[in-house]
């Protein structure tokens, strides 16, 4: 596979030690950092992390040093061309999803999805579409990426005004998959906790929703991270397209359609006709990819079970946990955060 080189990855789970005056250190945190990110790290503002002790305000968003450090070095040394694909999302928006249904649509000349040898029956969608923060950039590695076939497709969390510098001023598109904050605080907050070393007592619900309205959620504020590609999505359609992952579920097939449309390679008459759309969204869809076996036992990003990226892929699965007042608190953030912007989302299926 053309990506299959860049496998070295990041994430590593630190290993956790009590410390009577702070509660928990993470000895690993720091490892591997240079000096130069060392010393930024201990500049930062920083707050009770959901999986490690603490996470960093770098560039006006919530993340941790290992990412900082693989960040500074993609806007360093990344150069984008017109014709890459980056996918964007703030984490459990569905990024595993719009990467597999790029990838499929991107490739449907070289596997069809009836192919016994299609990719994504054998890759997780991340092997397929490497991120820039977790795989490529990450554990100081610069990789080089100039021998990639056209178009090349990346994945990344990095809010729109961190992006490296020639993904903005260059022709090459981005797609935003945006998640209703109620299902996305859900989805991330199961994911921690299975994500969560062992060492660690689960995560509180309570505790990771007042983190989360604070804006303390990985790559948050997520009405920042929202807000940042919303808007130039308005200004420049060509150049950013934002996606609703409860539209995408309730209209797959057209979803796929506007897609294609956007990436330069619209589906043939003859291609709707054989059924091809509803086969890419049925290969893509969240019960095919649970079932596989690469995404019931894999670790595409270390020490990340593949399992773990699918849980239930429901829109409104949040009804199950959230209080009424913490409902009432979330919509209140919501209103006041992105009540101006025009940015509205379906919370029930
Ligand atoms: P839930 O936890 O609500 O089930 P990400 O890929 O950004 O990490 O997001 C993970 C969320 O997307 C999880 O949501 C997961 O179940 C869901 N998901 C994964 N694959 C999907 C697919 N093919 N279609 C729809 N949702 C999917």
């Amino acid at each position: 596979m053309p990506l299959s080189t860049c496998t070295t990855t990041s994430m590593v789970i630190p290993h956790f030690t009590k410390n009577p005056k702070i509660g928990v250190v993470g000895k690993e945190e720091e490892e591997n950092l240079s000096n130069e990110c060392k010393g930024l790290i201990h500049s930062l503002p920083k707050e009770k992390g959901w999986r490690t002790p603490f996470i960093y305000l770098f560039q006006g968003f919530w993340c941790q040093p290992k990412e900082i450090q693989a960040i500074i070095s993609f806007q360093k040394h990344f150069q984008a061309r017109d014709s890459d694909v980056i996918l964007a999302t703030i984490p459990k928006s569905g990024t595993t999803w719009i990467k597999a249904l790029t990838f499929a649509i991107m490739n449907r000349k070289r596997f069809t999805t009836s192919s016994k040898n299609h990719p994504l029956l054998t890759s997780n969608p991340h092997d397929l579409v490497p991120f820039f923060e977790y795989k490529l950039y990450a554990n100081n590695q610069i990789p080089d990426l100039s021998n990639l076939p056209k178009p090349r497709l990346f994945g990344t969390h990095v809010p729109f005004a961190s992006l490296q510098e020639s993904i903005k001023s260059s022709s090459c598109r981005i797609i935003y998959v945006c998640r209703n904050p109620f299902d996305t605080f859900i989805s991330s907050w199961h994911y921690i906790n299975k994500v969560r070393p062992e060492s660690l007592p689960p995560f509180p619900l309570e505790e990771a929703f007042n983190l989360y309205c604070k804006g303390v959620v990985g790559f948050g504020p997520f009405w920042e991270h929202m807000l940042g590609y919303w808007k130039e999505s308005t200004e420049r359609p060509e150049k950013v397209l934002f996606m609703k992952y409860e539209d995408m579920k309730e209209d797959t097939v057209s979803h796929l359609k506007t897609l294609a449309n956007f990436l330069g390679v619209p589906f043939s008459i003859e291609e709707e006709e054989e059924g091809m759309i509803k086969d890419i969204a049925k290969l893509c869809s969240f019960e095919n990819l649970k079932d596989l076996e690469v995404n019931k036992c894999g670790k595409s990003i270390k020490n990340f079970e593949n399992k773990h990226l699918f849980r239930k892929g429901a829109v409104g699965d949040w009804v199950n946990y959230l209080s009424p007042s913490m409902v009432e608190q979330l919509s209140k953030v919501i209103e006041e955060k992105l009540g101006d912007s025009g940015l509205k989302f379906k919370v029930f299926s």
